[in-house]
Formats: C-alpha cells, structure tokens, sequence
C-alpha cells in the first residue's frame, strides 16, 4: 500500500513538522511504504527549522526533526497528495480554499475532532506534552487506518 500523506498547519514550524516526524517513525516501525511531508498555509516561516518546544519533544521520544525545513503549502501539493491533513480547523477551510477535496483533519483520528492546540504562543514548554500526545495518538490511528 502506498499513500502520500501532507500535514498542513499554519507555520510548519511546531505542529505539523511533528506529525511529519511521528508519521515517519511509526511508517519506518510497521514497515508501511507511505510518502510523507509537511507544509504550512502562510509564508512568514519558510525556510525555518521547526520551533524549539516541538524539536525538544520529539527528542525526548527519540525523533530527530531539526533538518526539517518549513515550507508553504501549494497548489500543486494539493493535487499530488492522495490525502491532506489539516491540524486545526482553520487550516481545514485555508485548504479548501485553495480547492482541496481530499482534506481530512487530525484531530478527527482520536480526540473527537479536536484541533491541535497552536502552542506558537505558549508560555513555556510544557504544552508541547500535550501537542506531542495528540500528534502522537492521532497520527497512529489515521495511517493504521489507511493501511488497511
Ligand atoms: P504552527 O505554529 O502552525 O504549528 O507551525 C505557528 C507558527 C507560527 C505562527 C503561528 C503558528 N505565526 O503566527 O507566525
């Protein structure tokens, strides 16, 4: 089974480079063959490495996403992956916006359709945790389930 799979936030610096590096883990653990990327809907970030508190989370799991570098997300992203996943409600309609049909949403994959909370403006680290959780469990049952 092969799929390709987009995480779509609003920077590409702290939420979806950490769904990108739990997918990438958990694809290399169960042997899956998925493509896997992340992108973000605005351009203020491009060409950053992901934010200190997702780096250092996913670390402390033993997932290494300091050469990831953000990017925007494009027209011709939407028409190559099989499948876009939105973190946050906003980014959802962003991409549907941009004519994408194929947009699921992360939070949809175990936490009820909840957004991933934006931990951009956090005080401090420890809401990275949750962040990590939730990326974590959600990224695991959405590509079980499109491993089927
Ligand atoms: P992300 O976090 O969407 O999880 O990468 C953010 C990064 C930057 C901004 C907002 C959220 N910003 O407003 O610049």
């Amino acid at each position: 089974m092969h799929l390709s799979v987009l995480f779509v936030c609003l920077g590409n610096i702290c939420r979806s480079p950490l769904a990108e590096g739990i997918a990438k883990s958990y694809i290399k653990e169960k042997g899956f063959d998925f493509a896997i990327e992340s992108a973000g809907t605005g351009n203020w970030h491009i060409g950053e490495p992901p934010c200190e508190g997702s780096q250092k989370v996913a670390k402390m799991h033993g997932i290494d996403i300091s050469s990831h570098r953000a990017r925007q997300v494009t027209k011709e992203d939407i028409k190559k992956f099989d499948i876009i996943v939105a973190l946050d409600s906003k980014n959802k309609e962003d991409l549907k916006a941009m004519g994408a049909h194929n947009v699921l949403k992360l939070g949809d994959f175990g936490y009820s359709g909840a957004d991933v909370p934006d931990p951009y403006f956090f005080d401090g680290f420890e809401g990275f945790h949750e962040v990590y959780e939730m990326c974590e469990t959600c990224v695991r049952n959405l590509i079980d389930e499109y491993s089927k």
